[in-house]
């Protein structure tokens, strides 16, 4: 397998729906064959050498969805957790969260901080789950952090700089995603990673995500290395 191009891949897996509305199936049904499509991406990852990957797998604005269709989330959470925690432990993968986590319910947040305990001396993939996320909410907690700071005098205002705000955000150290992709045809960010996106590649494809496999992420890593990235400045001569 060729070495990883990027060292941070952030994935909006859409298109659920979608799929399960297209076979006639209940739309639950689609995030249910979503599994099948994040174990595909841990391995394909893990094995490029990738180090962080964040999968968008429930946004801020998800809880506004059916009641059903939450509690099912939610549920599939706390299974998918249970059931693979062995396999991503013995593989070196390293669990980590990012979002408003104290949303969650207590069952789907119990297991997701024991298994971010119980992985958090391993080297290899950095598995980010991006749960009860909202970019806008992330920079809005940045700001009550910063300004809690201000006022209890230990900094003036005007030392808020970028580095400010990008070390208040819910995971400072981990570096900004070089790339971004989403699947099932929608072109927008959908309020995910904001301020770390500044400078991301986005890819989008039509691939449903349930239907989204190793040799679609091979295919948008090839588009990948395609890119010229040139963060503001100009091509050198
Ligand atoms: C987008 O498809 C998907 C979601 C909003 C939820 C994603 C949830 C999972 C993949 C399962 C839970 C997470 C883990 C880590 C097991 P959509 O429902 O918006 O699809 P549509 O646009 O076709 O309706």
């Amino acid at each position: 397998m060729t070495e990883a191009p990027l060292t941070h891949l952030g994935i909006i897996m859409d298109g659920n729906g979608r799929w399960a509305r297209s076979r006639g199936l209940r739309r639950i049904e689609g995030h249910r064959a979503a599994e099948r499509s994040i174990h595909d991406a841990v391995e394909y990852c893990g094995e490029a050498g990738v180090k962080y990957l964040t999968l968008y797998a429930f946004s801020t604005e998800n809880w506004k969805r059916p009641k059903t269709e939450v509690s099912f989330i939610m549920a599939l959470l706390r299974s998918f957790i249970k059931r693979n925690i062995d396999s991503l432990h013995s593989n070196r993968v390293k669990v980590m969260a990012t979002g408003r986590l104290d949303d969650l319910p207590q069952g789907p947040l119990k297991e997701l901080r024991a298994a971010m305990k119980r992985t958090e001396n391993n080297d290899g993939l950095s598995l980010i789950l991006a749960l009860s996320y909202g970019g806008r909410a992330e920079l809005a907690d940045a700001v009550v952090k910063i300004a809690r700071r201000v006022v209890q005098g230990d900094m003036q205002p005007d030392d808020i700089d970028e580095g400010t705000i990008a070390s208040d955000l819910y995971l400072p150290d981990v570096p900004d995603p070089e790339m971004i992709i989403r699947t099932s045809g929608e072109r927008r960010l959908s309020n995910f990673l904001l301020w770390e996106s500044a400078y991301s590649e986005l890819y989008f494809t039509e691939v449903l995500w349930p239907d989204f496999r190793k040799e679609h992420l091979q295919e948008a890593f090839e588009d990948f290395r395609r890119r010229k990235r040139r963060f503001g400045n100009v091509d050198p001569d």
